[in-house]
């Protein structure tokens, strides 16, 4: 246990360890034994530095995630084909932006402020996920979003309801509900389009699901030999499978889902491996996750500038809810007075 706390304290720039006072390192054992029984760590438990700035990382990008994720969804709101299929999308960019502000207040108990993740996500500090700089190109595209995309999300997010950090648990635990949700609406959908539709809105799923294919495969994360931070997340419960093995449960689900609905997965290597007991596909280009991942994907600028925009648009909101606050509490501080 001691070499672990030792390890967990990281070194300093000349690679000595660093001294670490007795006191110190009860503490940092306390924790990795609290972490090894499978207890939940709470805001006001002692937690070693470098845990509380992955979380923060970690919790920040997926609240960014999830609200520059409205974005190419929104687009398609004021041409839904009909009253149904609009109040279900309105529904499920409402519950994103939600999602984002569950994560936003599970972050801030870490002692981080909601103005500062802001600010790092519009001057480009903080990422979200590469997926949502890819543009909606048709309607199917809506369909398609929620069947891989929200549907790779669940994969990744169920093992985050066991997150040893317990807001960010109880907060996954409400958004994988209604991730489920996006995910069945989306295939309903395709399902609809590849059922009762005309061979052009077959051939437009069809486009679309060749389209999002490879980037919903990238959600996962580069590959674990790649994954530099993933050892000490697991190590302390913050994550529970390896990207490599999440990536696999969904290629294995997704073949499921293709053959109901009657698309093709655009990958000819594509193929079920009886000795693995999986399926084999092919080599993922992560040249093009990178490139997205630093700012040059098809729909970077665009993305960052929306968000902007709309915070300096929300400014008077924000303004007037201040000013009311502060009027209120005067208003309560002069009653008590009286
Ligand atoms: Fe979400
Ligand atoms: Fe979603």
């Amino acid at each position: 246990m001691y070499t672990q706390a030792m390890d967990t304290m990281g070194k300093d720039a000349a690679g000595k360890a660093p001294v670490i006072s007795a006191e110190d390192a009860e503490r940092m054992a306390r924790f990795d034994a609290r972490i090894d029984a499978g207890e939940y760590i709470e805001p006001k438990d002692w937690m070693p530095a470098h845990y509380r700035k992955t979380l923060v990382r970690q919790i920040s990008q997926h609240a960014h995630s999830e609200i520059v994720g409205m974005l190419p969804e929104g687009n398609w709101i004021t041409r839904a084909p009909t009253l149904k299929r609009k109040a279900i999308l309105l529904a499920k960019v409402q519950d994103e932006a939600g999602h984002g502000l569950y994560l936003y207040s599970a972050a801030e108990t870490l002692g981080v402020s909601r103005d500062a993740m802001l600010d790092a996500l519009h001057t480009g500090a903080a990422k979200y996920s590469s997926i949502f700089n890819y543009p909606t190109l048709s309607w199917a595209d809506v369909g398609v979003i929620g069947w891989l995309v929200d549907g790779a999300a669940i994969m990744n997010q169920v093992p985050i309801c066991r997150c040893s950090y317990a807001p960010y648990a109880r907060a996954m635990i409400r958004v994988c509900r209604e991730e489920s949700f996006h995910q069945r609406q989306g295939f309903e959908s395709l399902l609809t389009m590849m059922t009762d539709g005309t061979p052009a809105q077959r051939a437009m799923v069809q486009d679309a699901v060749d389209r999002w294919w490879w980037p919903s495969l990238m959600m996962f994360g580069p590959p674990d030999d790649q994954s530099p931070n993933s050892a000490q997340s697991m190590r302390w419960g913050i994550k529970r499978n390896s990207n490599d093995e999440l990536r696999q449960k969904f290629v294995d689900a997704a073949v499921e889902q293709a053959n109901v609905l009657g698309v093709a997965l655009p990958d000819p290597a594509l193929r079920w491996n009886a000795a693995r007991g999986h399926h084999d596909f092919g080599a993922i280009d992560w040249s093009e996750f990178w490139r997205v991942v630093g700012g040059d994907g098809p729909c970077n600028r665009e993305r960052l500038r929306a968000r902007v925009q709309a915070w300096e648009d929300g400014a008077w909101v924000r303004d007037a809810a201040l000013a009311y606050a502060r009027r209120q509490d005067a208003a309560h501080e002069a009653a008590q007075a009286a």
